[in-house]
């Protein structure tokens, strides 16, 4: 996508070669800031920071990451403490597992003197596959915008609910959730998006409206608890949301909130449709609920925030009484029956085992 009409993606090889370059996600929306990560530990630290985030970017990265560790020493035991380092960054996003299970299967097929070259090949190769795929949910999903759109006789605009960040910035380029908007947008359908902002790190008021009004989409950004009051009044005609973690039975873990959009989707007739490439897809899971991990993060991201004074300076200020508890669960699941669909790069299934494996027949 482009920012101020240059093209970007998230994650892309430093032109000297030398290193990777990120956007560090952490400053916008009210710095585009550059960073560049050149050894294994600046990746790591990248994705448990969150410089980089968003299921699909952190794999790319931990992909990239991996390469920057061939480079260093291409030996057995020095790509597997990269890999432990990589998988110990964030427990959710089971494409972080998936690209680093990825890497070590091609970097095992090379002796060390050629892993350096071959790693870089397949983190590139991954992140192209990325692209792809996202770009695929985008045409499928805006089948589902189009249907909408005319079962709203074409009148006044069409209104998507989305929750966190799932654009372009939380993959390499296009985003899960978003894609089918922007490819709406770019259609001519006069869709709007009501943006949750996403406490506590507020993904949706930081990232989904950077990227929605860069690429001049109509949004307006709720707080976190307006979506079931919008949905009463006739206000949301569909929720799309991306997901960290798909189990096999089709129950998706997504940021913290998700869940109660689905149940306040669920009480009002609104369809409620998850995002999301295959590599997203837990093969090994079937029940979301009991075996998907998630993340605790540090309580300060709810105690205190962060934001741009009238002075031009971003200050983080405490929110809480001091002394008070707090807790910071990042991730919530929600039940495939809440699911209207999952829109993946091969099409849009039910969200259940049976829909899975009717894409996905080779995992069966
Ligand atoms: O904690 P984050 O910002 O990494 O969480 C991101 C999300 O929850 C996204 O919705 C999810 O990764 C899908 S991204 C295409």
């Amino acid at each position: 996508m482009k920012v101020e009409g240059t093209p970007y993606r998230t994650i892309w090889p430093a032109a000297d070669g030398g290193a990777v370059e990120i956007i560090d996600q952490t400053r916008l929306p009210h710095a585009f800031v550059t960073v560049r990560l050149e050894t294994v530990a600046d990746a790591a630290r990248a994705i448990s920071d969150m410089q980089v985030r968003g299921a699909p970017l952190i794999g790319a990265a931990a992909a990239y990451g991996m390469a920057l560790a061939a480079r260093a020493d291409a030996s057995d035991a020095a790509l597997e403490g990269a890999a432990r380092a990589l998988a110990a960054t964030r427990p959710t996003a089971v494409n972080l597992g998936w690209a680093l299970d990825d890497m070590m299967a091609t970097l095992g097929q090379h002796p060390p003197e050629r892993r350096a070259d071959a790693a870089w090949r397949r983190a590139t190769e991954i992140c192209d596959d990325d692209v792809a795929m996202c770009s695929a949910i985008g045409e499928h999903g805006l089948d589902i915008l189009r249907a909408a759109w005319d079962e709203k006789d074409r009148a006044g605009r069409l209104n998507v609910l989305t929750h966190c960040n799932a654009g372009w910035l939380a993959t390499v380029d296009w985003g899960t959730a978003l894609a089918p908007i922007y490819k709406a947008h770019d259609a001519g359908i006069p869709v709007h998006v009501w943006v949750d902002e996403t406490r506590p790190r507020n993904q949706g008021a930081s990232l989904t409206a950077w990227e929605l009004k860069a690429h001049g989409v109509a949004h307006t950004v709720i707080v976190d608890n307006a979506g079931g009051h919008l949905m009463q009044k006739g206000e949301v005609d569909l929720c799309i949301t991306g997901t960290d973690r798909t189990a096999a039975s089709g129950d998706v873990a997504n940021k913290i909130g998700t869940y109660l959009k689905a149940l306040a989707a669920e009480d009002n007739g609104v369809p409620f449709y998850v995002a999301l490439p295959s590599p997203t897809i837990d093969w090994t899971i079937s029940d979301g609920l009991s075996d998907i991990p998630i993340e605790e993060r540090d309580a300060a991201e709810v105690t205190r925030i962060a934001g741009l004074t009238d002075a031009g300076e971003v200050v983080d200020v405490r929110l809480v009484p001091e002394g008070s508890a707090a807790a910071n669960h990042a991730f919530d699941v929600t039940p495939a029956r809440l699911v209207t669909g999952l829109i993946t790069e091969r099409g849009v299934c039910e969200a259940s085992a049976e829909g899975l494996a009717g894409l996905f027949p080779e995992r069966k």
